[in-house]
């Protein structure tokens, strides 16, 4: 059998098992070209969970009390893990991680893990937005072909929810005080437009790839959709004005 037909076979075997709702589990099942979409995506995870602890950090000293500066700590640490199970998968599949953290950083790092956060009101509706866009990503990447991927992934989203309701129990309380909802509301134009962002342009030809794989379950608009459909209630509920979503996402 030439090369040719080698690759065509696997191709045609790894896209049985992947429509039959089979987990992949081994780089021997799959073809070059799925595995370089899923390195594109989990590279992008680690460097998200390794960049959110890195900005939650200087919060711990900028905590308004003792019990948040706990809370923030444990929020690096809880990415910091997360960022360290990504990486572990990464080098298991024979990548060079550390070349991946210390010196490709800037290549893969989000826009948004570059803005400011410049005070407590800044902080809570960066986490608020953030972490739950993260939830709904994550919610995709738990169901997906690769199975050790979807299987890290079950534990990680469960923590990610625990972050959203801190950035919840903290928007509201700021929202709902007369004298810090100006703060909040600011915040939230800030944040609303950067983090429409993160989940990527819609209907690409690589989110189709991406879904063909099963490395995605849907559109990256359907992830920002059910993303903005929960929050803008709850948002609207602590009396905060909520910007329209952005569909093109660009
Ligand atoms: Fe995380
Ligand atoms: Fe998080």
């Amino acid at each position: 059998m030439s090369l040719v037909m080698d690759d065509k076979a696997k191709h045609e075997a790894m896209m049985e098992k992947i429509q039959s709702g089979q987990k992949l589990e081994s780089l021997d099942e799959i073809t070059e070209d799925y595995k370089d979409n899923l390195l594109k995506l989990m590279i992008a995870q680690a460097d998200s969970e390794l960049a959110g602890a890195y900005g939650y950090v200087p919060w711990i000293e900028g905590a308004p009390n003792m019990p948040e500066k706990l809370a923030m700590a444990n929020i690096v640490k809880d990415e910091i893990r997360h960022a360290r199970a990504m990486y572990d998968l990464l080098e298991r599949m024979g990548v060079d991680t550390d070349k991946l953290i210390y010196e490709d950083k800037m290549q893969h790092r989000m826009k948004v893990f570059y803005e400011p956060i410049n005070s407590w009101a800044d902080l809570v509706m960066f986490n608020f937005l953030m972490d739950r866009a993260a939830g709904h990503q994550l919610k995709d990447a738990a169901e997906c072909s690769w199975g050790p991927w979807s299987r890290a992934m079950i534990q990680i989203e469960k923590e990610e929810w625990m972050h959203v309701a801190h950035g919840e129990h903290w928007v509201k309380r700021l929202a709902e005080d007369t004298k810090t909802k100006p703060d909040v509301q600011k915040a939230l134009e800030f944040w609303f437009p950067k983090v429409n962002k993160v989940f990527g342009k819609s209907g690409t030809d690589t989110n189709k790839t991406f879904q063909q794989f099963k490395l995605k379950q849907r559109d990256n608009h359907d992830v920002r959709e059910s993303w903005y459909e929960e929050m803008k209630p709850l948002l609207e509920g602590y009396g905060l004005t909520v910007p329209g979503i952005d569909v093109v996402g660009q």
